[in-house]
């Protein structure tokens, strides 16, 4: 394992938190608010390849899926344990995603071959570098007039920082 592999940071922290993932981000993230809004703000289209970097347990990756039936929705993360719950969800919801094994800053995929990428709650895990490095394999394989979309959290910087979120 190399030094890149070493800064890896799985879904809360700490490898044995993991099954506790989706309660605790259910109580402190308001995820059943923001979620929601960033699938709608995505814009989904009959026939768009979807990318779900750092997946997760795959919350998000079953809206977009349930969001937009004709699309093929990719999902990757790095860690295997998170796989196992996040294919096992899915299988629950009754979609078919594809999911990998992956890190974000070294796709597994071509050139231009996503028309959307979504990062929720997963460039906060990256060291600068790593997040550097993961944009631009994002903007490797997204294709000409591809969107990004991220969803993340940071200090707030000014009073409007702390202000609900509210849904379009
Ligand atoms: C806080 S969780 C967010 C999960 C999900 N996207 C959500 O919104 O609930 C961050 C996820 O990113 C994954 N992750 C962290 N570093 C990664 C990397 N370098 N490559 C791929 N996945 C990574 C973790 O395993 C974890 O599942």
């Amino acid at each position: 394992m190399d030094e890149t592999h070493h800064q890896y940071i799985p879904a809360l922290r700490f490898g044995w938190l993991t099954r506790l993932y989706d309660p605790v981000i259910r109580w402190t993230m308001r995820e059943d608010l923001f979620k929601p809004c960033l699938v709608q703000q995505v814009g989904m289209q009959p026939g768009h390849r979807v990318l779900d970097l750092g997946c997760g347990t795959a919350t998000l990756t079953i809206l977009l899926k349930q969001r937009q039936p004709q699309s093929t929705v990719v999902a990757l993360d790095g860690d295997p344990v998170v796989l196992t719950r996040a294919r096992e969800k899915a299988a629950a919801a009754g979609v078919e995603i594809s999911f990998d094994e992956g890190m974000a800053y070294q796709l597994p995929y071509p050139d231009r071959s996503f028309d959307r990428v979504v990062a929720s709650l997963l460039l906060h895990h990256l060291t600068l570098d790593n997040k550097r490095r993961a944009l631009r394999e994002t903007f490797r394989v997204l294709k000409l007039g591809g969107e990004l979309h991220i969803a993340d959290y940071g200090r707030p910087h000014t009073f409007l920082s702390w202000k609900k979120p509210t849904s379009t």
